[in-house]
């Protein structure tokens, strides 16, 4: 009969019906704004983190990704997919899970779901941004793609810049009747719009969000007006993007680490020498962000491993005093470090 596990063998796990239950306790506005707060505290640690493109593992169907970081006392990686024909078979366009570990003893910390920390953390990153770059006075958001991440976006955007009125547009109406319906009692007016058009009447952020494996043109030229700060988050992959180029001509435009984006984002579009700048400096002072009331600011946001890395320590630190985790014994821990053979043999 195997001994039982050491306490040193354990590691808390949340399960995605946890992570249900810490947002609902905490609130979904208070995790965001705590979120936002989290990021932008490492965003201004930058040159503290390791830092390169993410590991990306392509396929016909859809793509695979690591993505590692560390701030020199800890580490974190996300594996996470994208696959934007998932939903036609039931499964989700998005899904991850992830894992933070001491860099000391190299022992993990936490291992988590992150289905849905990703859409908080993204939607507390589009709102990080849109807090320094969008108008002040900011108040009406279009939200073209109305699938997984959307709600959240909405919700970030009201809690953090101030967002009061979203208008919704989906090219599945059911998708649009879901967001509506999701975010009815969120203190957000909600206006269901027939097309991108009529989206974006009145929209002072345009938040495009949707999936496909292709340059599509979600947003044309003609579409974007003076003032508008574009939060582009569903372009993030090669041969995947939601712009039209000429936006990226009239736009300043702002991304999270550049050789990655250069990768993955909208300005995979343009050539090498395209201007851009990471929102980091922006939040250190060393670059403006908004310079002028009728600039085209665009967030060309792929989503960086930074984001899941402050993502992992802040749920580490809400869980804290809970019981919105469970321990699994993940670490092998035989009573002498070398004799793990003989842990093995005991277990017979
Ligand atoms: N930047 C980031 O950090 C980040 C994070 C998470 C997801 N994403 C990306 O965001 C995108 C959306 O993710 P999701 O989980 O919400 O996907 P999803 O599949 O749940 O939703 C996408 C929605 O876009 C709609 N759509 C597709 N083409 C459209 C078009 N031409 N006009 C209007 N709507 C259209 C679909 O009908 C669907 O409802 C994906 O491409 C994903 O890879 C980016």
């Amino acid at each position: 009969m195997a001994p039982p596990p050491s306490p040193l063998a354990f590691i808390p796990f949340v399960s995605v019906e946890n992570m249900m239950r810490l947002v609902h306790h905490f609130g979904i506005e208070a995790v965001l704004r705590e979120l936002t707060d989290a990021i932008e505290a490492d965003y201004l640690r930058w040159s503290r983190f390791e830092k390169a493109p993410r590991l990306a593992s392509h396929s016909q169907e859809g793509v695979i990704e690591l993505m590692p970081t560390s701030d020199g006392d800890a580490y974190a990686f996300k594996y996470v997919n994208g696959h934007p024909s998932n939903t036609a078979k039931g499964l989700q366009t998005v899904a991850a899970f992830g894992l933070l570990a001491r860099v000391d003893t190299g022992y993990p910390l936490l291992l988590t779901e992150m289905t849905l920390l990703t859409a908080l953390r993204t939607a507390a990153t589009s709102a990080m941004v849109a807090r320094r770059l969008a108008a002040a006075d900011a108040r009406v958001m279009a939200m073209i793609g109305n699938g997984a991440q959307a709600e959240f976006q909405a919700i970030a955007m009201k809690a953090i810049v101030g967002i009061e009125e979203v208008r919704l547009y989906d090219i599945d109406p059911a998708a649009t009747r879901k967001a509506a319906r999701n975010l009815e009692g969120s203190g957000i007016k909600v206006v269901a719009c027939e097309t991108s058009q009529d989206a974006i009447e009145g929209a002072q952020i345009i938040t495009t969000c949707t999936a496909d494996k292709a340059y599509a043109t979600i947003l044309s030229d003609n579409m974007v007006g003076s003032g508008i700060h574009i939060n582009a988050i569903g372009g993030d992959c090669p041969g995947k993007t939601e712009l039209h180029r000429d936006i990226l001509d009239r736009a300043t435009t702002f991304v999270e680490f550049e050789p990655q984006t250069r990768i993955e984002g909208e300005i995979q579009q343009m050539d090498a020498s395209y201007p851009v700048t990471e929102f980091w400096k922006v939040l250190s002072g060393e670059v403006e962000g908004r310079t002028d009331p009728r600039q085209i600011t665009l967030f060309d946001s792929v989503g960086f491993a930074i984001e899941d890395f402050s993502a992992l320590r802040y749920l580490l630190g809400k869980l804290e005093g809970t019981e919105f985790f469970q321990q699994l014994d993940i670490i092998a821990d035989p009573d002498d470090p070398r004799d793990l053979f003989g842990m093995l043999q005991r277990a017979a």
